[in-house]
């Protein structure tokens, strides 16, 4: 009887263990509407190639009006870009630098009201980051001449990428594509040891698997042995 319930709690907890990292990894995944702001689903796989083109486009486009100071250049080898493509976006910055904005605070303040805020941990700061910075970023259109954001009504920033003027459908698929990448590259800046961490998570769901199967052989042998100890 003893044999039995230890079996079966054995096995209940195996399974709440699973269901629980199910659970984490579902929440942490999934994705939604938010802040009033239908916003796209789209699914970011932090793919090197992804990362690298996003990387750029951050350089080319975003760091006129954004800096970046919780990111180091020398940081982007963990993306796989080689230090002589690290050297050539540092210029003679030091080697311990971190991107900053092209453009003044004075210029970009009397431009837009404002200096745009720091992109390190935009991916964090907003409510289904990623989410919310791909559809800002694809969300402008163009009106009788005006150009606007309708999911975003009344925000400063100018159509950074452009979409709003794409000439045919292929471009604006284009230019989604590289919203999406410099989304990705911003998502790993936001959490730049995520993808480490998840490979150890998946260590050590593994290390517990087989840990569950042999802990359930070793008692197997020890309740036999008592077992023959009763008869
Ligand atoms: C010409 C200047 C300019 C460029 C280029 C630019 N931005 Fe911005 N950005 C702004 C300004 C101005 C704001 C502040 C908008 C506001 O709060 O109304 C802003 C705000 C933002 C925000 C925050 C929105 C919020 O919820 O507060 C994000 C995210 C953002 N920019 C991403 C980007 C990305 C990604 C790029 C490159 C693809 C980019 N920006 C390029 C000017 C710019």
């Amino acid at each position: 009887m003893i044999k039995q319930v230890v079996l079966v709690c054995l096995i209940l907890s195996t399974a709440c263990f699973n269901i629980f990292l199910a659970t984490i990894i579902f929440v942490t995944t999934s994705f939604a509407t938010t802040n009033n702001h239908p916003l796209e689903n789209i699914v970011f796989s932090q793919d090197p190639a992804s990362l690298q083109r996003g990387a750029m486009i951050y350089y080319d486009v975003c760091r006129i009006c954004h800096s970046m100071k919780y990111i180091r250049y020398k940081t982007l080898q963990e993306i796989g870009l080689s230090n002589k493509q690290i050297d050539t976006l540092r210029g003679d910055k030091p080697e311990n630098s971190t991107p900053e904005k092209t453009t003044s605070d004075h210029m970009l303040s009397t431009l837009y009201g404002q200096v745009p805020p720091d992109l390190s941990l935009m991916a964090k700061a907003r409510k289904h980051g990623p989410q919310y910075i791909y559809t800002l970023l694809t969300s402008y259109t163009e009106n009788e001449g005006k150009y606007e954001n309708p999911v975003f009504p009344g925000i400063k920033m100018p159509d950074a990428m452009n979409i709003a003027v794409a000439i045919n459908e292929s471009s604006k698929e284009e230019i989604k594509n590289q919203a999406k990448d410099v989304t990705e590259f911003l998502l790993w800046a936001s959490d730049p040891r995520a993808s480490i961490r998840k490979k150890i998570g998946l260590y050590v769901i593994i290390y517990f698997s087989i840990l569950s199967i042999l802990l359930y052989f070793v008692m197997k042998r020890v309740w036999s042995r008592l077992d023959n100890v009763e008869s």
